[in-house]
């Protein structure tokens, strides 16, 4: 019998996250996960056909009915407001989704920690290790030996050269660039089409090619 999957999110990444799972079931016949609906603090409309069940505070009420759950809220800019609400809505590990999209190439070796979602397209070289709850967007590269710590955000396009190590809730916007061994910190950001060559502090966006710092993000 599938997992019924609610997703904490809503438009956007949450539908790509759905989308996912429906390509899985209906393309590939892999009926792991089903998706239920969604958790959405701002808005009660049925998302792409499924029905809002309520609001995030809701989720200890869902665990308890045998859900599992898809953490899709990456707001770049709203780094630090990440890990707070991840740390609030507490979904025990057991119950996270952990939703690899059969499109994707993952290495054997890498290492995908629970709750992890990766669209189509995405490729994932060797040794690798994806924290908790991060979003791997289509079509993006992770280069062998990188380490991306809990709810990392991924965008389309992007790509992560050998070793580079980001914090927890760093983002790398549309079509990024980084380099080989460089480090992002905790909250930070590198800025669409940039290409990073050095190491970004946290809290702190990079933009450009070279990537040059822009601002600290707001807490
Ligand atoms: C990093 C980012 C958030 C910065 O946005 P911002 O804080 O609103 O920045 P602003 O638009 O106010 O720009 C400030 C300055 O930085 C420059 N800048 C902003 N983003 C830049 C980028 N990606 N590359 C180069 N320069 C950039 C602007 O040109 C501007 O320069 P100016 O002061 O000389 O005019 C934005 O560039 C970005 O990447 N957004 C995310 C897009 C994305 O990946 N979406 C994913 C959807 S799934």
């Amino acid at each position: 019998m599938s997992k019924k999957v609610i997703i904490l999110g809503g438009i956007g990444k949450g539908e790509q996250i759905m989308d996912c799972i429906l390509d899985n079931r209906n393309t590939f016949g892999d009926k792991e996960y089903e998706v239920a609906g969604f958790l959405n603090d701002y808005s009660k409309e049925d998302i792409s056909g499924y029905k809002v069940l309520g609001k995030l505070e809701d989720v200890s009420r869902f665990v308890d009915e045998g859900y599992y759950f898809s953490f899709g809220i990456h707001p770049i800019g709203k780094n630090y407001a990440i890990k707070e609400l991840f740390e609030k809505v507490n979904i025990p590990e057991k119950k996270l989704a952990t939703i690899v999209s059969k499109r994707a190439f993952i290495s054997p070796t890498t290492i995908i920690e629970p709750g992890v979602v990766i669209l189509p397209f995405a490729y994932i070289s060797l040794n690798a290790r994806i924290g908790r709850c991060s979003l791997i967007m289509a079509q993006s590269i992770i280069g062998h030996n990188s380490m991306l710590g809990p709810c990392c955000f991924i965008a389309a396009g992007s790509i992560l050269g050998s070793n580079v190590k980001l914090g927890y809730a760093a983002s790398i916007c549309l079509g990024a660039t980084v380099l080989e061994s460089c480090h992002l910190g905790d909250f930070s950001i590198l800025g669409a089409g940039s290409m990073l060559l050095k190491n970004i502090p946290s809290g702190e966006v990079f933009v450009g090619n070279p990537a040059k710092y822009l601002k600290n993000i707001s807490r």
